[in-house]
């Protein structure tokens, strides 16, 4: 189906990328959608477009239900090329249109294309454009990803055009949360947040804020499904993502050489499953690093391990390290752990990276030459049971805040 109707006079236009696999070092497993909403009033508007390649499509979609050349008002909510590639195309096909966003987005707009004859009308925060019988208005929602991330609101349907916000790398032919099961969908926008929006947790509370005051039936993002079913659900998710609320959760992220530290890992595991703590135990060679994100979104506390190589880590520890740096989730605690042969690094290593982290360190490395031994074991059990401790006490804490 080319188009989607939505909300009255609202069609979704998108494209469904069905065989996408990396979105810039995203593990798309499922694909994704580039979602682009065509409003049919007496002065026609497109909210967002789609990647360049696909700009036919769009446009055909497009055509499908007016002529493009009838539409008057492009909205750019979000500049990143995935939205915004296919504007110059579109432009092109549609002379009447004035691109509607802000002055960031204009600036970054300038930076991708050459917009120097586009006809580029700047809004803001509060600010409103009538289509006739609906309006457009206008909510800033800077660093939710990107400095001019915008979402547009629809008063008379009660529907929020949420760009990024909200949205899952999730490839279908279905258009709404009630055609697929509720916790594929959540675990999607989970796997969405966890990658591109978790350092932003604090703007994602203001636009949060910033959106509380709306009557919301429909939520349209950029990317997956459309929720209308299931509204309140995804914001208390988005409140519970934007807090990283941690969860009585431990994570053991593990590579290995020889399988000492895998044994290791393993036994810290062991200790870690107590009653009302969920374990799971991560290679990180053999998962990518978009699982991982996901999961370490509401783990309480981490279990990091890796062989001594060349006097540091295994290279995939390093890459996840490097990824969870960048990411940042606040107020875990974390442990590190390895096996060593003829030379130190591994543990030590993960050990001072962790105190660059905003962390607490839960004790010095559990460290063994070669093979470990049965008090290596047990040593590695014992502090599993001390992560299970802290973090069903960190989840108890979190609760009470709520
Ligand atoms: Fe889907 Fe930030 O672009």
């Amino acid at each position: 189906m080319l188009t989607t109707h939505i909300r009255q006079g609202v069609h979704w236009v998108g494209y469904v990328d069905w065989n996408i696999r990396d979105f810039h070092s995203y593990d798309t497993h499922q694909g994704t959608t580039y979602n682009a909403y065509l409003i049919l009033d007496e002065r026609p508007a497109l909210i967002d477009t789609v990647k360049a390649p696909y700009a036919a499509q769009l446009l055909h979609s497009i055509g499908s239900l007016i002529d493009p050349a009838q539409v008057q008002y492009i909205v750019c909510n979000h500049a990143e090329p995935d939205h915004s590639g296919a504007l110059p195309e579109l432009l092109r096909q549609m002379p009447a249109a004035t691109v509607l966003c802000n002055k960031k987005c204009a600036a970054a707009l300038a930076g991708h294309f050459d917009t120097g004859r586009w006809k580029i009308q700047l809004v803001g925060t509060g600010e409103q454009v009538s289509l006739g019988r609906r309006t457009l208005r206008f909510i800033d929602t800077p660093m939710v990803h990107w400095p001019e991330s915008m979402c547009t609101y629809l008063p008379e349907e009660e529907l929020l055009l949420s760009m990024d916000a909200f949205g899952q790398h999730f490839a279908t032919s279905e258009r709404f949360d009630d055609e697929l099961p509720l916790d594929i969908l959540l675990y999607e926008a989970k796997a969405y947040y966890a990658n591109i929006i978790m350092p932003y947790g604090s703007a994602v509370a203001k636009a949060l804020d910033a959106l509380a005051g709306l009557s919301l039936r429909t939520i349209a993002p950029s990317h997956g499904v459309v929720w209308r079913s299931h509204v309140d659900k995804i914001l208390a998710a988005y409140r519970d993502w934007a807090a990283c609320r941690p969860a009585a959760k431990v994570l053991v992220l593990y590579d290995t050489m020889w399988e000492s530290t895998a044994a290791m890992a393993e036994a810290i595991a062991q200790g870690a499953s107590q009653p009302g703590v969920s374990v799971q135990l991560i290679h990180v060679r053999r998962t990518s690093l978009t699982r991982l994100a996901t999961e370490v979104l509401d783990a309480a506390c981490l279990a990091l391990g890796s062989p001594a190589l060349h006097r540091e880590m295994m290279p995939a520890m390093a890459a996840a390290l490097a990824y969870l740096q960048a990411l940042r989730p606040p107020d875990r605690t974390a442990l590190a752990f390895g096996s060593y042969g003829w030379g130190k690094g591994g543990a030590d290593t993960i050990q001072q990276w962790i105190a660059t982290m905003p962390w607490q360190v839960l004790r010095e490395p559990i460290r063994c030459q070669y093979r470990p031994g049965k008090d290596t074991l047990e040593e590695c059990r014992a502090a599993g049971r001390l992560l299970a401790e802290r973090a069903l006490a960190a989840a108890a804490a979190s609760l009470q805040q709520t």
